[in-house]
């Protein structure tokens, strides 16, 4: 496998989508071969599952088929986008990937990270991310700005308390893997944001 893989991660309202696409361009203007891509979803399977995972018609699904889920949508991801994008040397951006499930269904659902491992490493193997950017900002301003787009899904209809344990393991797993999990802070201008993706990805392409 040659090409490179690049997750965005961070707690609703922290403005992946814009940045992303502000991602994409840098990437672009490099000359590389972008592959843009998400989870849950980024295939038929996986965006079927994406459905049940965050509509409301299963309100109430346990933990346990939460996690499960999650994972077959990843088997399904990689098996027949980011793998073959991969070793065709392209560079593969994603939006959220397995930091999300330590992020939520450990730090929110109180998942132990034993489990979650064990998956992570049947659906994945050696497969991790080359560099993840955390877009971070404090719940208030997050869930504020969330807030003020369409109908919650099942995701977002949980409590502040539910979003501060995401925030914090995602700080935490930055803190404890700072070469290839970078913070940065969403809270300012998009101007200043995308500055500080742009140092960040700067330093990436020059490892
Ligand atoms: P988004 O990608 O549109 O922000 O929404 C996806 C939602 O799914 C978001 O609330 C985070 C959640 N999620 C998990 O709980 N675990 C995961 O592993 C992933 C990839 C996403």
């Amino acid at each position: 496998m040659s090409g490179c893989f690049i997750t965005i991660e961070g707690i609703e309202g922290v403005g992946k989508t814009t940045n992303i696409e502000f991602i994409e361009k840098l990437l672009e203007d490099a000359g590389k071969d972008i592959v843009m891509t998400r989870e849950p979803g980024g295939t038929s399977l996986g965006e079927d599952v994406r459905e049940l995972l965050l509509g409301h018609k299963h309100d109430g699904m346990s933990r346990d088929a939460e996690l499960l889920l999650m994972f077959a949508a990843r088997a399904e991801h990689l098996d027949k986008v980011v793998k073959p994008a991969l070793d065709a040397n392209k560079w593969v951006l994603c939006d959220r990937f397995t930091d999300a499930t330590y992020a939520y269904q450990g730090g929110g659902r109180g998942f132990d990270t034993i489990p979650i491992e064990t998956l992570e490493n049947l659906v994945q193997g050696e497969l991790r991310p080359d560099i993840t950017l955390l877009l971070d900002v404090s719940v208030e301003i997050g869930l504020e700005r969330a807030g003020k787009r369409s109908e919650p899904d099942r995701f977002e209809k949980e409590k502040h308390e539910f979003f501060e344990r995401v925030r914090q393991t995602y700080l935490q797993r930055a803190k404890a893997d700072p070469t290839r999990m970078i913070v940065i802070d969403a809270s300012k201008s998009l101007a200043d944001v995308q500055a500080q993706i742009q140092i960040a990805i700067t330093d990436f392409l020059q490892r």
